[in-house]
Protein backbone atom coordinates (compact mmCIF):
# COMPACT_ATOMS: atom_id res chain seq x y z
CA UNK A 1 0.00 0.00 0.00
CA UNK A 2 1.42 3.62 -0.77
CA UNK A 3 2.70 5.34 2.00
CA UNK A 4 0.40 7.91 2.05
CA UNK A 5 -2.84 5.66 1.31
CA UNK A 6 -1.65 3.87 4.95
CA UNK A 7 -4.66 4.88 7.30
CA UNK A 8 -3.56 3.62 10.88
CA UNK A 9 -6.80 3.49 12.32
CA UNK A 10 -8.46 1.55 9.66
CA UNK A 11 -5.19 -1.35 10.00
CA UNK A 12 -5.81 -1.23 13.60
CA UNK A 13 -9.51 -2.03 13.13
CA UNK A 14 -9.08 -4.62 10.69
CA UNK A 15 -6.36 -6.65 12.52
CA UNK A 16 -8.55 -6.19 15.77
CA UNK A 17 -11.04 -8.20 13.94
CA UNK A 18 -8.95 -11.27 12.48
CA UNK A 19 -7.55 -10.93 15.63
CA UNK A 20 -11.05 -11.10 17.72
CA UNK A 21 -12.04 -14.06 15.44
CA UNK A 22 -8.60 -16.26 16.31
CA UNK A 23 -9.27 -15.57 19.84
CA UNK A 24 -12.71 -16.93 19.48
CA UNK A 25 -11.23 -20.08 17.71
CA UNK A 26 -8.60 -21.00 20.08
CA UNK A 27 -10.70 -20.38 23.71
CA UNK A 28 -11.74 -23.07 25.48
CA UNK A 29 -15.71 -23.52 24.40
CA UNK A 30 -16.65 -26.06 27.82
CA UNK A 31 -19.40 -24.50 30.31
CA UNK A 32 -16.95 -24.62 33.12
CA UNK A 33 -16.72 -21.30 35.50
CA UNK A 34 -12.53 -20.98 34.23
CA UNK A 35 -13.68 -21.37 30.70
CA UNK A 36 -16.25 -18.78 31.00
CA UNK A 37 -13.91 -16.51 33.11
CA UNK A 38 -11.46 -16.94 30.21
CA UNK A 39 -13.78 -15.94 27.90
CA UNK A 40 -15.17 -13.13 29.69
CA UNK A 41 -11.81 -10.92 30.09
CA UNK A 42 -10.46 -11.79 26.54
CA UNK A 43 -13.58 -10.92 24.46
CA UNK A 44 -13.99 -8.03 26.84
CA UNK A 45 -12.26 -5.75 24.01
CA UNK A 46 -8.75 -4.27 24.04
CA UNK A 47 -6.87 -3.04 21.54
CA UNK A 48 -4.69 -6.16 20.85
CA UNK A 49 -1.45 -4.15 19.81
CA UNK A 50 0.41 -7.04 21.65
CA UNK A 51 -0.79 -9.67 18.79
CA UNK A 52 -0.46 -6.98 16.16
CA UNK A 53 3.28 -6.79 17.19
CA UNK A 54 3.53 -10.81 16.82
CA UNK A 55 2.56 -10.69 13.70
CA UNK A 56 4.36 -7.65 12.53
CA UNK A 57 7.59 -9.12 13.60
CA UNK A 58 6.95 -11.94 11.48
CA UNK A 59 5.91 -10.23 8.70
CA UNK A 60 8.77 -7.57 8.85
CA UNK A 61 10.79 -11.08 7.92
CA UNK A 62 8.52 -12.49 5.38
CA UNK A 63 6.35 -14.86 6.98
CA UNK A 64 2.82 -14.58 6.28
CA UNK A 65 0.65 -14.18 9.86
CA UNK A 66 -1.64 -17.31 8.97
CA UNK A 67 0.86 -19.68 9.82
CA UNK A 68 1.81 -17.91 13.05
CA UNK A 69 -1.78 -16.94 14.91
CA UNK A 70 -1.57 -19.03 17.78
CA UNK A 71 1.65 -17.00 18.67
CA UNK A 72 -0.10 -13.60 17.91
CA UNK A 73 -3.33 -15.00 20.19
CA UNK A 74 -0.72 -16.29 23.20
CA UNK A 75 0.43 -13.07 23.84
CA UNK A 76 -2.82 -12.20 23.80
CA UNK A 77 -3.79 -14.60 26.14
CA UNK A 78 -0.88 -13.63 28.73
CA UNK A 79 -1.12 -10.08 28.56
CA UNK A 80 -4.93 -10.82 29.50
CA UNK A 81 -3.68 -12.98 32.71
CA UNK A 82 -1.63 -9.71 33.56
CA UNK A 83 -4.65 -7.62 33.79
CA UNK A 84 -6.85 -9.72 35.67
CA UNK A 85 -4.58 -10.52 38.16
CA UNK A 86 -3.30 -6.93 38.05
CA UNK A 87 -6.86 -5.72 39.07
CA UNK A 88 -7.26 -8.07 42.19
CA UNK A 89 -6.93 -6.56 45.30
CA UNK A 90 -4.29 -7.27 46.62
CA UNK A 91 -2.67 -5.76 43.70
CA UNK A 92 -4.35 -2.47 42.04
CA UNK A 93 -8.08 -3.06 43.13
CA UNK A 94 -9.99 -1.77 40.02
CA UNK A 95 -13.01 -3.00 39.19
CA UNK A 96 -13.69 -1.97 35.74
CA UNK A 97 -11.74 -3.40 32.89
CA UNK A 98 -12.13 -2.84 29.21
CA UNK A 99 -15.24 -1.40 30.17
CA UNK A 100 -16.67 -4.54 31.95
CA UNK A 101 -17.04 -5.09 35.94
CA UNK A 102 -13.14 -7.22 36.43
CA UNK A 103 -12.84 -10.70 36.60
CA UNK A 104 -13.28 -11.02 40.15
CA UNK A 105 -16.11 -8.72 40.72
CA UNK A 106 -17.99 -10.55 38.13
CA UNK A 107 -17.01 -14.61 39.41
CA UNK A 108 -15.10 -13.76 42.48
CA UNK A 109 -11.27 -13.82 43.26
CA UNK A 110 -10.51 -17.61 43.65
CA UNK A 111 -12.19 -18.06 39.93
CA UNK A 112 -10.04 -14.69 38.45
CA UNK A 113 -7.24 -15.77 40.12
CA UNK A 114 -7.35 -19.27 38.44
CA UNK A 115 -8.56 -18.22 35.05
CA UNK A 116 -5.39 -15.62 35.01
CA UNK A 117 -3.51 -19.00 35.61
CA UNK A 118 -5.24 -20.93 32.96
CA UNK A 119 -4.30 -18.24 30.61
CA UNK A 120 -1.07 -17.58 31.62
CA UNK A 121 -0.43 -21.65 30.99
CA UNK A 122 -2.65 -21.81 28.03
CA UNK A 123 -0.56 -19.39 26.22
CA UNK A 124 2.37 -21.08 26.06
CA UNK A 125 0.41 -24.46 24.43
CA UNK A 126 -0.91 -21.53 21.95
CA UNK A 127 2.61 -20.72 21.16
CA UNK A 128 3.76 -24.72 20.72
CA UNK A 129 1.11 -24.52 18.08
CA UNK A 130 2.84 -22.12 15.35
CA UNK A 131 3.25 -23.54 11.91
CA UNK A 132 7.32 -23.29 11.61
CA UNK A 133 10.07 -25.44 12.32
CA UNK A 134 10.75 -26.75 16.17
CA UNK A 135 13.91 -25.22 16.78
CA UNK A 136 12.27 -21.59 16.04
CA UNK A 137 9.33 -22.26 18.53
CA UNK A 138 11.89 -23.65 21.05
CA UNK A 139 13.49 -19.70 20.76
CA UNK A 140 10.12 -18.30 21.17
CA UNK A 141 9.00 -20.18 24.50
CA UNK A 142 12.32 -18.91 25.76
CA UNK A 143 11.50 -15.66 24.93
CA UNK A 144 8.00 -15.89 26.53
CA UNK A 145 8.85 -17.38 29.60
CA UNK A 146 12.08 -14.83 30.20
CA UNK A 147 10.24 -11.59 29.28
CA UNK A 148 6.86 -12.05 31.12
CA UNK A 149 8.56 -14.02 34.04
CA UNK A 150 10.36 -13.30 37.09
CA UNK A 151 12.89 -11.26 35.23
CA UNK A 152 10.18 -9.13 33.21
CA UNK A 153 6.61 -8.82 33.64
CA UNK A 154 6.63 -10.10 37.08
CA UNK A 155 9.73 -8.44 38.60
CA UNK A 156 8.15 -4.85 37.13
CA UNK A 157 5.01 -5.92 38.70
CA UNK A 158 6.55 -6.80 41.90
CA UNK A 159 8.67 -3.35 42.40
CA UNK A 160 5.11 -2.05 41.33
CA UNK A 161 3.19 -3.22 44.33
CA UNK A 162 6.35 -2.45 46.69
CA UNK A 163 6.96 1.09 45.94
CA UNK A 164 2.35 1.54 45.92
CA UNK A 165 1.91 4.05 48.71
CA UNK A 166 5.51 4.14 50.21
CA UNK A 167 7.45 6.04 47.51
CA UNK A 168 6.97 9.45 47.87
CA UNK A 169 9.02 8.85 51.76
CA UNK A 170 12.13 8.20 49.10
CA UNK A 171 14.72 10.15 47.61
CA UNK A 172 13.87 12.06 44.63
CA UNK A 173 17.05 10.51 42.30
CA UNK A 174 16.66 6.81 43.56
CA UNK A 175 12.32 7.07 43.00
CA UNK A 176 13.22 8.02 39.15
CA UNK A 177 15.26 4.95 38.15
CA UNK A 178 13.51 2.56 40.15
CA UNK A 179 9.93 4.10 38.32
CA UNK A 180 12.13 3.46 34.51
CA UNK A 181 12.70 0.08 36.13
CA UNK A 182 8.94 -0.43 36.61
CA UNK A 183 7.85 0.86 33.77
CA UNK A 184 10.25 -0.85 31.46
CA UNK A 185 9.78 -4.30 32.96
CA UNK A 186 5.68 -4.51 33.51
CA UNK A 187 4.98 -3.04 30.39
CA UNK A 188 8.17 -2.78 27.25
CA UNK A 189 9.30 -6.46 28.30
CA UNK A 190 5.58 -7.79 26.83
CA UNK A 191 5.96 -5.84 23.84
CA UNK A 192 9.61 -6.92 23.24
CA UNK A 193 8.59 -10.80 23.87
CA UNK A 194 5.85 -10.14 21.35
CA UNK A 195 8.42 -8.79 18.70
CA UNK A 196 10.98 -11.10 19.05
CA UNK A 197 8.13 -14.09 19.09
CA UNK A 198 7.35 -12.58 15.41
CA UNK A 199 10.98 -12.35 14.52
CA UNK A 200 12.26 -15.66 15.84
CA UNK A 201 9.02 -17.60 14.31
CA UNK A 202 10.13 -15.91 10.66
CA UNK A 203 13.81 -16.95 11.45
CA UNK A 204 14.97 -13.42 11.96
CA UNK A 205 18.75 -12.68 12.33
CA UNK A 206 20.23 -11.34 16.00
CA UNK A 207 21.43 -8.30 14.63
CA UNK A 208 17.44 -7.59 13.61
CA UNK A 209 16.69 -8.49 17.11
CA UNK A 210 18.00 -6.30 18.22
CA UNK A 211 16.88 -3.17 16.68
CA UNK A 212 13.51 -4.79 17.44
CA UNK A 213 14.05 -5.04 21.08
CA UNK A 214 15.53 -1.18 21.32
CA UNK A 215 12.27 0.17 19.63
CA UNK A 216 9.69 -2.26 22.12
CA UNK A 217 11.61 -1.10 24.80
CA UNK A 218 11.17 2.77 23.95
CA UNK A 219 7.53 2.33 22.98
CA UNK A 220 6.63 0.09 25.36
CA UNK A 221 7.97 2.92 28.18
CA UNK A 222 6.49 5.68 26.40
CA UNK A 223 3.33 3.77 26.48
CA UNK A 224 2.83 2.65 30.39
CA UNK A 225 3.97 6.87 30.67
CA UNK A 226 0.87 7.64 28.05
CA UNK A 227 -1.25 4.73 30.41
CA UNK A 228 0.25 6.93 33.55
CA UNK A 229 -1.53 10.15 32.33
CA UNK A 230 -4.65 8.60 30.85
CA UNK A 231 -5.51 6.72 34.18
CA UNK A 232 -5.57 10.55 35.42
CA UNK A 233 -6.77 12.96 32.74
CA UNK A 234 -8.85 10.15 30.00
CA UNK A 235 -12.42 9.48 29.38
CA UNK A 236 -12.79 7.11 31.61
CA UNK A 237 -16.00 5.33 29.71
CA UNK A 238 -13.50 5.54 26.51
CA UNK A 239 -10.90 4.15 28.55
CA UNK A 240 -12.76 1.55 29.56
CA UNK A 241 -11.36 1.64 33.42
CA UNK A 242 -11.57 3.88 36.11
CA UNK A 243 -8.45 4.81 37.04
CA UNK A 244 -7.02 4.39 40.35
CA UNK A 245 -3.55 5.22 40.50
CA UNK A 246 -3.96 8.24 42.65
CA UNK A 247 -6.44 6.36 45.10
CA UNK A 248 -3.75 3.88 45.11
CA UNK A 249 -0.80 6.16 45.62
CA UNK A 250 1.24 4.74 42.76
CA UNK A 251 4.43 5.53 41.50
CA UNK A 252 3.95 6.46 37.81
CA UNK A 253 5.10 9.47 35.53
CA UNK A 254 2.35 11.52 36.24
CA UNK A 255 3.42 11.83 40.11
CA UNK A 256 6.45 12.11 39.92
CA UNK A 257 7.35 14.58 37.03
CA UNK A 258 3.89 16.05 35.97
CA UNK A 259 1.77 15.93 33.05
CA UNK A 260 4.20 18.16 30.42
CA UNK A 261 7.69 16.31 31.21
CA UNK A 262 6.01 13.24 31.34
CA UNK A 263 4.55 13.94 27.85
CA UNK A 264 7.62 15.58 26.88
CA UNK A 265 9.83 12.40 27.78
CA UNK A 266 7.10 10.05 26.06
CA UNK A 267 7.85 12.30 23.03
CA UNK A 268 11.43 12.03 22.84
CA UNK A 269 11.14 7.92 23.59
CA UNK A 270 9.15 7.99 20.33
CA UNK A 271 11.54 9.81 18.16
CA UNK A 272 14.09 7.16 19.33
CA UNK A 273 12.32 4.18 18.99
CA UNK A 274 11.67 4.79 15.17
CA UNK A 275 15.07 4.82 14.91
CA UNK A 276 15.73 1.71 14.97
CA UNK A 277 13.06 0.51 12.70
CA UNK A 278 14.52 2.38 9.52
CA UNK A 279 16.28 -0.56 8.05
CA UNK A 280 12.89 -2.61 8.16
CA UNK A 281 11.50 -0.54 5.05
CA UNK A 282 8.80 -2.74 4.40
CA UNK A 283 6.94 -2.39 7.25
CA UNK A 284 8.70 0.92 8.68
CA UNK A 285 6.13 3.14 7.72
CA UNK A 286 3.81 0.86 10.00
CA UNK A 287 6.08 0.67 13.26
CA UNK A 288 6.47 4.59 12.96
CA UNK A 289 2.35 4.96 12.59
CA UNK A 290 2.30 2.79 15.87
CA UNK A 291 5.05 4.41 17.38
CA UNK A 292 3.22 8.21 17.74
CA UNK A 293 -0.34 5.99 18.02
CA UNK A 294 1.47 4.41 21.65
CA UNK A 295 1.37 7.59 23.26
CA UNK A 296 -1.59 10.25 20.64
CA UNK A 297 -4.08 7.26 22.15
CA UNK A 298 -6.85 8.33 23.58
CA UNK A 299 -7.73 4.93 25.87
C1 LIG B 1 -3.00 -2.08 29.75
O1 LIG B 1 -2.62 -2.45 28.45
C2 LIG B 1 -1.93 -2.49 30.69
C3 LIG B 1 -0.65 -1.83 30.46
C4 LIG B 1 0.45 -2.46 30.28
C5 LIG B 1 -0.61 -0.37 30.45
P1 LIG B 1 -3.47 -2.01 27.19
O2 LIG B 1 -3.73 -0.54 27.25
O3 LIG B 1 -2.80 -2.52 25.97
O4 LIG B 1 -4.85 -2.77 27.44
P2 LIG B 1 -5.88 -3.40 26.41
O5 LIG B 1 -5.34 -4.70 25.99
O6 LIG B 1 -6.05 -2.45 25.27
O7 LIG B 1 -7.15 -3.56 27.22
C1 LIG C 1 -0.12 -2.86 34.58
O1 LIG C 1 0.09 -1.49 34.68
C2 LIG C 1 0.86 -3.52 33.72
C3 LIG C 1 0.63 -4.97 33.69
C4 LIG C 1 1.59 -5.79 33.55
C5 LIG C 1 -0.73 -5.53 33.77
P1 LIG C 1 -1.17 -0.69 35.18
O2 LIG C 1 -1.63 -1.19 36.50
O3 LIG C 1 -0.90 0.76 35.07
O4 LIG C 1 -2.24 -1.11 34.07
P2 LIG C 1 -3.76 -0.64 34.08
O5 LIG C 1 -3.75 0.87 34.10
O6 LIG C 1 -4.40 -1.23 35.30
O7 LIG C 1 -4.30 -1.17 32.79
MG1 LIG D 1 -0.79 -2.19 38.15
MG1 LIG E 1 -3.66 -1.55 37.13
MG1 LIG F 1 -2.32 2.18 34.51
Amino acid sequence: MPKEQFDLNEYLNTMGKYIDKKLKFFLPKDKSVISQAMRYSVTAGGKRLRPIFVILGAEIFGLQKEKIMSASCAVEYLHTYSLIHDDLPAMDNDDIRRGKPTSHKKFGESAAILAGDALLTESFNLLARAEVPNDRIVKAIKILSYYSGYKGMIFGQAEDTIETGKWNTKNISLCKKKLEFIHINKTSALIKASLLIGGVLAGAKDGDLKLLEKYAHNIGLAFQIADDILDVYADKKLLGKNGSDKDNNKLTYLSLYGKEKSEQKAKELILDAKKSVSKFKNKKNILEKLADYMVDRKY
